[in-house]
């Protein structure tokens, strides 16, 4: 086995083995602290929270209902995968794998349950009127491409309307996830779950902390099974499909010679590109413009719906840059580089996308606002103001 075969199968059964250890994760985590805080309390107070105790079980049943759930997928993606079928032998997971496995209950949520169905419809109209007014009838040949697809819930939708679709997604938390909700032929609303329920802020009563939801609010095989027009593509979205020159090699740009091919091919490939709550995900914000100029061809769409909440805007970490050449694959220029730095404006990335790229705008709007994985019944107020576009490539002949 190559050196990064190997690094993914790692990857892999240490995401695996966080679904594994979900629920002494989550217990340790979210459930026994409070039990000892209840336990710490003086009788006079316990007796102002009769209903507590049983409170407290209910947390526990949630998270033990949202194990079940991993446990099932594991079952699934052993093989589907090909980890090794001892989990004793996957590496441990580490602090950031378990939250990712807490927090990507909520993105189930966003994507695949009936209580975010409002929060979709943000964006999902507007993209599916340009597009069925752009492409009226072949859209089977019409290529689009979700990067930082998550679980994949707008590319089904994408299929449903007939469009060839190329899912990208990066994160193997995602790609696992996703691959079992899209290949397990789950039956509409079979799966249940309690997603809010390590959440003990916001929330008007208790019911809603404890809610269970029903996933997946649609039969999904009935939509995209026999069509052969969904592909998850797994992946860097710039290292799959960006330009040979003008990005530094780095953690997500590599430069061998198997890479360096896939990129030329993949050169003026897709008739439109979509990215929602995508953009803000980039350590350099340019390195995805030249992608997504180098992916879409002439006259392809680039659609666009996110807030800029720069992931790495917080982030102190630091990781290698280079030069490269484009023929040998020859490295010069290594620098230690922060990953936080290049945060663009809304009016930012449509100045440079219209001056420096080959892109015109058909439609722009500010100030959309929306939640993320959470329904209208939240009291959070924790929402974003999203800025939706489209930018038409233009050809440079
Ligand atoms: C905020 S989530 C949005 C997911 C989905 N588009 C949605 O709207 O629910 C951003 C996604 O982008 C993925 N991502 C981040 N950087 C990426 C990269 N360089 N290439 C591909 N995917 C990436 C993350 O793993 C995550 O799934």
């Amino acid at each position: 086995m190559d050196t990064e075969k190997e690094d993914d199968k790692i990857l892999l059964e240490r995401t695996a083995n966080s679904f594994l250890c979900y629920k002494q994760y989550a217990l340790d985590e979210f459930w026994r602290p409070r039990v000892l805080k209840w336990e710490s309390l003086s009788e006079h107070q316990k007796r102002m929270l009769p209903w507590y105790e049983s409170y407290l079980k209910d947390v526990r049943n949630g998270i033990e209902t949202n194990s079940i759930f991993y446990l099932n997928l594991l079952e699934q993606s052993v093989e589907m995968w090909g980890l090794n079928t001892d989990p004793r032998s996957w590496p441990i997971p580490s602090a950031v794998d378990m939250s990712k496995t807490v927090s990507i209950l909520n993105q189930i949520a966003r994507e695949w349950s009936s209580i975010c169905a409002e929060e979709r419809d943000k964006f999902l109209p507007l993209v599916r009127e340009f597009l069925e007014e752009s492409f009226p009838s072949g859209r089977d040949t019409v290529k689009i491409l979700i990067p930082g697809a998550g679980l994949c819930r707008l590319a089904v939708d994408m299929v449903q309307l007939g469009f060839n679709t190329e899912a990208n997604e990066v994160s193997y938390h995602m790609l696992m996830v996703g691959q079992f909700i899209l290949n397990s032929d789950l039956q509409e609303e079979g799966i249940a779950l309690h997603p809010f329920v390590h959440s003990f802020s916001h929330h008007i009563n208790r019911a809603q902390q404890l809610r269970q939801i029903h996933i997946p609010d649609l039969n999904i095989s009935e939509r995209v099974v026999g069509e052969n027009l969904l592909s998850m593509v797994s992946g860097s979205f710039p290292d799959i499909y960006g330009p040979n020159i003008n990005i530094k090699q780095s953690e997500s740009y590599s430069n061998s010679a198997a890479i360096r091919e896939i990129r030329a091919e993949n050169r003026n490939s897709k008739d439109v590109v979509v990215t929602n709550f995508f953009m803000d995900t980039s350590s350099n914000i340019l390195d995805y413009l030249e992608t997504i100029s180098h992916v879409l061809k002439d006259g392809g769409y680039w659609i666009n719906f996110g807030p800029f909440m720069y992931h790495f805007e917080q982030d102190h970490q630091t990781e290698l840059t280079a030069d490269f050449d484009p023929c040998t694959g020859e490295v010069s220029n290594e620098l230690n580089t922060p990953l936080k730095g290049i945060e663009l404006s809304h009016e930012d990335v449509i100045q440079t996308a219209t001056t420096y790229f080959p892109f015109k705008p058909i439609k722009q709007k500010a100030g959309i606002p929306s939640t993320y994985g959470t329904d209208v019944n939240d009291i959070s107020m924790l929402g974003y103001q999203c800025s939706f576009w489209i930018l038409q490539k233009v050809s440079i002949k």
